[in-house]
């Protein structure tokens, strides 16, 4: 039984180097683990990788307070936080374990830096003896989201940091006028995957919405530009199940997995978008969805670690802007494009969406766009923030563009 939760701990262990290091996705680092036959019962491992996370923005900041300062590397900052959560949360690790498992786990060529570790360890635990109840986000994302929303949502928003997230699911019998879900507090795999066989989608609303603001209608060709693992190609094959869509994914395994969940339903290409676009007639294409990568700041309840790299990364906007003119290309005259982001980050949002608007006049922006109860948005800019203070667990931001008629290709 105790070699047993040790081997829990290695795996977390080096599954958090690959985060915070290397800047994989939590999901697919937890994925490959969990895909081990014998590491899929194990509860703790998804517990301690994931509130490793969520703790990460209490604990490395204040670690900087028992060196005078100075900025730890990085290996021994997971370190720190990979034991320090163990010994504040984990009942079955008493604190003089987790900081000798700690001193033994010292990579060689910091061993000289032992008695720094050992007494930033104890001393953190001494002036800050419990975690706090409600997992704290870094500075520069209160402050982004504050100038956006206002304080009273993020105080609400973040409060819900320590709660499961609900399940939604979306049925057929939703419609182009109104948003149907059902909400359930869990699903175990058997129900996941008949409530899948029943044509149902499961995600959250915020992202379901996107394809509804598209308004899918009968034998339309649509495009789905940013598309695994799949969710708003679902929802647009569910509001309407005629459209001829073809969806695209640049990463060669999120498209295998999109291919497994549209099968026939629609075309799925691995290709890079803004190649794919070039190869499609021009003024071929009724609608585009255009959900694009981003810094995704709005999943912070979901995803903790995209924080931990995505506060400089601000440069998709770049890829961004160039998926939108190339996109303007495929669109008939008359065409839609929603343009979804899960972020409040503004050079993705609404700097993007005035950059557009003044440098490129072959957009007409849509401003008159009602958001379906229950869920909730404010203006912003020339699109949408939407903020899950009633439904939902994601930030996002939706701007909706109508490709202007010139009289011409169509
Ligand atoms: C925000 S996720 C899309 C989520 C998806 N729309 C859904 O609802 O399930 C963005 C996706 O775009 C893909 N991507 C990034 N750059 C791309 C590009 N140039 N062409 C096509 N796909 C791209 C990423 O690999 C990622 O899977």
């Amino acid at each position: 039984m105790a070699a047993r939760v040790e081997d829990d701990r290695e795996l977390v262990y080096r599954g958090l180097q690959r985060i915070v290091v290397q800047g994989e996705d939590r999901e697919a680092v937890l994925q490959d683990i969990l895909s081990r036959p014998e590491n899929q019962e194990r509860a703790s491992l998804p517990f301690m990788l994931y509130g490793c996370l969520r703790h990460w923005y209490y604990i490395e900041p204040r670690l900087t307070e028992f060196v005078r300062g100075k900025p730890l590397p990085v290996e021994l900052q997971i370190l720190l936080v990979f034991y320090l959560f163990q010994a504040f949360v984990m009942d079955s690790v008493p604190v003089y374990a987790a900081r000798s498992e700690m001193m033994n786990r010292i990579p060689r060529k910091f061993k000289g830096l032992k008695g720094v570790l050992d007494g930033v360890f104890q001393n953190f635990l001494r002036k800050y003896p419990v975690l706090p109840e409600m997992p704290i986000l870094p500075k520069w994302w209160e402050s982004s989201l504050t100038k956006q929303a206002g304080s009273e949502f993020v105080l609400e928003f973040s409060s819900r940091f320590a709660q499961t997230p609900p399940v939604y699911v979306f049925s057929a019998m939703g419609s182009r006028e109104t948003l149907h879900f059902e909400k359930y507090t869990q699903l175990d795999k058997s129900e996941r995957n008949q409530k899948i066989q029943n044509g149902d989608v499961i995600c959250d609303p915020a992202s379901y919405l996107a394809a509804w603001l598209l308004k899918p209608t009968s034998d339309e060709v649509i495009l789905d530009l940013c598309a695994a693992p799949g969710n708003k190609s679902m929802a647009l094959l569910q509001i309407c199940p005629t459209i001829k869509l073809t969806s695209v994914e640049i990463q060669l395994a999120r498209a295998k997995i999109l291919k497994d969940r549209l099968k026939d339903r629609a075309t799925v290409v691995h290709a890079d978008a803004l190649e794919m676009l070039d190869s499609v007639d021009e003024g071929s294409v009724d609608a585009i969805l255009l959900d694009a990568p981003c810094s995704a700041w709005g999943t912070a309840l979901l995803h903790p670690e995209y924080l931990i790299h995505k506060q400089a990364n601000q440069n998709e906007s770049v890829l961004q802007m160039k998926l939108l003119r190339n996109a303007f290309k495929a669109l008939r005259n008359g065409g839609r494009l929603i343009y979804s982001v899960c972020t409040f980050c503004e050079a993705e949002t609404v700097k993007l969406g005035q950059a557009l608007m003044t440098d490129f006049q072959g957009f007409e922006v849509n401003r008159d766009l009602v958001c379906p109860a229950p869920l909730k948005w404010i203006s912003s800019g020339p699109g949408y923030l939407l903020l899950p203070s009633l439904e939902g667990s994601s930030v996002f931001w939706y701007m909706s563009l109508t490709k202007k008629c010139t009289g011409g290709d169509e």
